[in-house]
């Protein structure tokens, strides 16, 4: 469906700091062309100590919404006035929209963008199975409850602060089973790895045990580079039946935002191909 050209374009940003690099300008323009919507979309760096001056600014502006992106994903969630289900137990969004009566709803289609690759780009069954996610910090709290909605068998928490695991855990012992601790504490094998710290990053690897991967079992790095990280060659040497990197986290989490601000959710595959290939930026 194409939207007459006299209708306003819609404006949204991605803000973050840094945020030079953000490959969404060009994933949700890629999302526009393929469905019709016609929208600006740019880079924002907001000031560290004024997201919400920031924000004020564009909604004055009359901006209809942005994505949220480090550091201030918490910040996003705060000065939301209404949040999705997923939102609320993530205690941090991604995805701003900005209403016509000036209030601010907030999604965080993190976790939704994870399972999805997951799921459907990568095929990989979660109910019933066991699942490690290492790290205790904002990037897995904002995906547990999409997780766990998907009935894992169990879900273990491990990070090198094991205190901030069993935390983490005990926040959302109601939703499934969830355990936490060190990585000292992980017992025995997982069909899927997730890692969700911010190791990669710094080139480091999380320390695991050399059997806590299963037959087969699956490897996927929330981070994402032009060469696979220390994580995913620790799951090509574990023999690994599945290695990914989280390019199409990214690219899904984008398309739920979409979904959000436009009530179209755009095809991905494409657009995944296209990052991948190094045809989009
Ligand atoms: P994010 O929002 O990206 O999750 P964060 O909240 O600062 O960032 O959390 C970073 C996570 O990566 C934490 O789980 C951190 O472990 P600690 O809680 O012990 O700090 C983890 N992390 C960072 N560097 C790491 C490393 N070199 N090895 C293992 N874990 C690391």
């Amino acid at each position: 469906m194409s939207v007459p050209s006299s209708e306003k374009i819609k404006r949204f940003a991605v803000i973050g700091n840094p945020i030079a690099h953000s490959k969404s300008p060009s994933i949700h323009s890629a999302f526009a062309q393929l469905t019709g919507v016609q929208l600006s979309y740019e880079t924002l760096e907001a000031p560290i100590d004024d997201f919400k001056g920031t924000i004020e600014q564009l909604q004055e502006a009359g901006w209809d919404g942005c994505n949220v992106t480090v550091p201030f994903k918490e910040q996003a969630w705060q000065i939301a006035d209404e949040r999705s289900l997923f939102a609320q137990r993530a205690g941090a969004a991604n995805t701003l929209m900005f209403r016509d009566d000036g209030s601010i709803y907030a999604d965080n289609t993190d976790g939704s963008g994870l399972v999805r690759d997951l799921k459907h780009n990568l095929l990989l069954e979660l109910k019933n199975k066991r699942i490690l996610l290492l790290g205790a910090g904002g990037a897995v709290r904002g995906v547990l409850e999409p997780l766990l909605a998907e009935k894992p068998a169990a879900l273990f928490i491990a990070n090198r602060t094991a205190v901030k695991a069993v935390a983490l855990a005990e926040d959302f012992a109601g939703v499934g089973v969830i355990s936490g601790g060190g990585f000292d504490s992980i017992e025995g094998q997982f069909d899927l790895i997730i890692n969700g710290t911010a190791a990669s990053l710094q080139g480091e690897l999380p320390p695991l045990p050399d059997d806590c991967l299963a037959e087969k079992g699956a490897c996927y790095d929330m981070m994402y580079a032009t060469k696979p990280t220390a994580f995913m060659l620790w799951g090509q040497q574990h023999r690994a039946g599945l290695v990914a990197d989280g390019m199409g986290m990214l690219v899904e989490q984008a398309a739920d935002a979409f979904d959000v601000w436009h009530g179209v959710r755009p095809e991905t595959l494409t657009v995944l191909a296209g990052l991948r290939e190094g045809v989009m930026s």
